[in-house]
Formats: structure tokens, sequence, C-alpha cells
């Protein structure tokens, strides 16, 4: 059964089409990884879930409850954004509060759960980034790699039923990508659905069921990792790949 069915999904800035009526079902427990070249509209698809952006169009259902993502209704939107969290490319802690704090905010303010709960919550979420000898430090204290842990254990904290996560390596050092790497893929067999957006290719073919490829702000091809990589039958999803491809052989001939 589809845990998330988002229907005819459009987004214009100005006279650019950046989402065109796009159609995507997940089911539970996927991890989806989009693909794509770059402003081809990968992080928008995201923001506009989450509400970050208004789409001209389009509904999210989630179980049964379908949500309409123009809607003005403050408590509709209020509702909708309880269903997903969104990890960033650029971590975005509250640079005011230490690891734990930032990870019981949305516990108190928006669950409004009480705070010894909600710090035995953030505690336990903590431990599981590996985190838990860290919870006193404020972000500017954190390396790249743990603030985005803590990132991750904030969203997670909120028991989202889809996690957004927008190249949540692409701002870290070459050496801390592969900690929050790793975490995501834990985060990832524990069960969570998630929604990625990367350009680490041999994370995703690691780490997801599926792949989308969007151009253009249209889903070109849907596949598992095997039918992507191996067998693509879009030619311009085998242009996209094959200019990798490229980078990476010559990469090597320069090393
Ligand atoms: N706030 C905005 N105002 C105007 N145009 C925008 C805005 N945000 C995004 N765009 C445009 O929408 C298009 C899609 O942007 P988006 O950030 O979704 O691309 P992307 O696929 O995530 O790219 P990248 O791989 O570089 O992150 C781009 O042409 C971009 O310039
Ligand atoms: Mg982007």
């Amino acid at each position: 059964m589809n845990l998330v069915e988002i229907r005819g999904l459009s987004k214009k800035f100005g006279n650019n089409v950046v989402l065109d009526n796009v159609d995507l079902d997940i089911k539970k427990g996927e991890v989806v990884a989009i693909i794509g070249p770059s402003g081809t509209g990968k992080s928008t698809l995201l923001r506009c879930l989450n509400l970050l952006e208004k789409p001209e169009a389009g509904s999210v259902k989630f179980n049964d409850k379908t949500f309409n993502l123009t809607t003005k209704n403050k408590k509709e939107k209020l509702e909708l954004r309880q269903h997903t969290e969104m990890v960033f490319q650029q971590f975005n802690l509250f640079k005011n509060k230490d690891a734990l704090s930032n990870v019981m905010e949305g516990l108190t303010v928006v669950k409004k759960i009480p705070k010894e709960e909600a710090r035995k919550k953030a505690l336990e979420e903590i431990e599981k980034v590996g985190m838990s000898d860290r919870l006193y430090h404020y972000p500017k204290h954190l390396s790249g790699g743990q603030q985005q842990r803590v990132a991750i254990a904030r969203a997670l904290a909120l028991e989202p039923e889809l996690l957004l996560m927008d190249e949540p390596t692409s701002a870290l050092d070459p050496e801390l990508v592969n900690e929050v790497l790793l975490t995501i893929k834990r985060v990832a067999k524990e069960g969570n659905t998630i929604l990625l957006v990367t350009h680490e290719m041999n994370f995703v073919k690691s780490v997801a069921n599926r792949i989308i490829f969007l151009e253009n702000g249209k889903i070109v091809a849907d596949g598992t990792p095997k039918e992507i990589f191996e067998n693509p039958t879009n030619e311009r999803l085998k242009t996209f790949l094959s200019n990798i491809n490229m980078l990476e052989s010559a990469d090597n001939y320069i090393i």
C-alpha cells in the first residue's frame, strides 16, 4: 500500500516551469532517491511537500487523508507539516541552542510534549546518531558531520512518516561525508520512509530501493538501482549517467 501519493504537483517561478504535473507514489519503508541535473526541480519538489514553497497545483495523500498543497488553511498546513520532516544541506540547527535543546525544541514546541518526556526521546535519538558525548555542545563547536547527525536526530525525534533529505552530505568536507552516509544508512535500515536528493551515486546505489530521474520538472525514469544504473532505457538518463561516468574517469586519469 502507498504511504504517500503525490498528484499533479506543478510549480513555476515566474515563467520558469520547475515541476510539471508530477505524480509520485511512495510505499512505507521505501527509500526513494531523486537524481537529475542541477536546476531540474529536485529541491523544489521536497520543499513543496514541506510547504516551504507554494505550488500552483498539487495534492499529497498520507494514508487516507488528502492535503491540497496550495491550501491557505493554517490548521491544515500545520497538520500536513507534521507528516514530514526535512534534513537540509546546511543542517539549519538553531545556533543559540545546544545539541540536546535542538532535538528537544520540536518536541516541546510543536508536539507539546512535556519537557522530561521530550528530553528522554531526544536522548534516545541522539544516542542513535552517536552524538551522546556532545549533548551540550552548540552548533559552532560541532563539525559539519556532527551537526548533520544532530539535525537527523532532530528530524527523527518528531517521528515523521516521510523523511525528506536534500543533499544532506554535499556541504560537508569529504572526510566527514562517510559518517553521515552511515547514519542515513542506519536510518533507512530501521524502516523509515525516505525521499532523498543526492549527487552521491555510489551511496544511492547502496541505500535506495528506488531511483527517480527528474528532468525539466518531469519524472522521466523510475526504477530500482539496478534498472537505473545497469540498464537505463531513457536516452536523457543515459546521457546524464554517462556524463557522471566521464567525470569519474577524468578524476581517475588525473590521479
Ligand atoms: N525561490 C526561487 N525563485 C526563483 N527561482 C527559483 C527559486 N528556487 C528555485 N528556483 C529555480 O527553480 C529551478 C529548480 O531549482 P531547484 O533548486 O529545485 O533545482 P535542483 O534540482 O534542486 O538543483 P541542484 O541540483 O542544483 O540543487 C531552477 O531553475 C532555480 O533557479
Ligand atoms: Mg537542489
